[in-house]
């Protein structure tokens, strides 16, 4: 197969941040995907319906003419979150998800919860409405060894959660380990994950080649190789609780070339192309469409894109930054490697 048609992706978990950036990286993600779930850790992050309608608006204003692009919004849960506010954005249309940063786990992650039973109001609220459930699936404490993060998290958070609102909707997000992926397979239909390109391409040797190597340092930290094959399993299965989800988190370069340098891969530029080289690899092209394009639709309670989009198996050389103003620079991951699958009849480079 030297070419694949399938529906238009959407991406489901995505770092697009503001100002300068919001401009420079939104045209990469509106080129291959229809929809996007919009993170909302922003500094302050995006909590209530007016801060959402606003940050839409910005982001549709970086959209290249000529694109069609569906930016999806997210709250962002904090102690103090109030469930008559979610609810009205919910039912407005405004806020697709709710998602939720364990206080300190991540990038931006100071409001968030400090304790998932200071929720139990809002929790209870979005179970009877049906408003999916995002979750950094970390714990914080610092006597957990980083590599064991996600595991614990399981044990002592997924499933007591799963027990005291077992029909709220929630994604499992960016999952990195084989424990996630058992458990998210023996789940039901409430319970998804997403996965990104990069889990599916690294272990965590990755980070540590031939010197430490920021531009491979994002949280979920990269784990064994054990587990990046359990989750090339799990993505290629067609399984529909495994969807995409980028997690594209770009940074400035100084912010990661530096002596405590922040947590995110930017895989924004070439997401696609690289989820196809994965499942082409595994021999599972024909299961694409299902985790890019139909399962994750299927969960939210959406419709496909009517859409679509072509790839080729015809070798890009992805660019090695995405440029800011000032002379900064966002590093691309796989930026100056060459890579077998491109979209077929885009430019590489989005047309303002
Ligand atoms: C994300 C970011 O930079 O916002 N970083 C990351 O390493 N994934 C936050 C997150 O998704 O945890
Ligand atoms: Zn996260
Ligand atoms: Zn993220």
């Amino acid at each position: 197969m030297d070419q694949l048609t399938l529906r238009k992706p959407d991406d489901w978990h995505l770092h697009l941040r503001d100002g300068a950036m919001l401009d420079a990286v939104v045209p990469w993600t509106a080129r291959q995907f229809g929809r996007a779930i919009v993170m909302p850790n922003l500094l302050p992050p995006v909590t209530t319906v007016a801060q959402a309608l606003a940050y839409k608006a910005r982001i549709l204003a970086a959209v290249p003419g000529g694109l069609e692009f569906t930016p999806l919004m997210t709250a962002y849960l904090t102690d103090g979150t109030d469930a008559d506010e979610l609810a009205r954005g919910f039912e407005d249309g405004v806020f697709a998800a709710v998602k939720l940063y364990p206080a300190g786990a991540t990038t931006n992650s100071a409001s968030g919860l400090t304790d998932i039973s200071k929720a139990t109001a809002v929790l209870e609220r979005m179970q009877k409405i049906g408003m999916p459930l995002l979750v950094h699936g970390e714990v914080t404490d610092p006597a957990v060894d980083i590599f064991d993060r996600e595991a614990v998290f399981i044990e002592r958070v997924m499933i007591p959660l799963r027990k005291d609102f077992p029909e709220l909707k929630v994604v499992f997000e960016h999952v990195t380990t084989r424990q996630a992926v058992d458990y998210v397979s023996a789940a039901d239909a409430h319970t998804a994950a997403t996965i990104t390109v990069h889990h599916l391409m690294i272990n965590r040797n990755a980070i540590f080649q031939g010197g430490i190597r920021p531009h491979m340092y994002c949280l979920p930290i990269a784990k064994r190789e054990e587990h990046r094959q359990a989750l090339r399993q799990a993505a290629t299965s067609g399984k529909p609780n495994f969807f995409l989800g980028t997690d594209s988190a770009p940074h400035p370069r100084h912010t990661k070339e530096t002596g405590c340098g922040c947590a995110g891969l930017f895989t924004a530029v070439a997401a696609i192309e690289l989820y196809a080289q994965v499942f082409d690899e595994e021999g599972a092209l024909a299961n694409l469409e299902a985790f890019a394009s139909l399962n994750g639709p299927a969960f939210y309670g959406l419709a496909p894109n009517s859409q679509t989009l072509t790839l080729a198996r015809m070798a890009q050389t992805v660019p090695a930054h995405v440029d800011l103003p000032g002379g900064e620079a966002i590093v691309n991951f796989k930026g100056g490697e060459q890579i077998p699958w491109s979209i077929s009849g885009a430019a590489a480079v989005p047309a303002d």
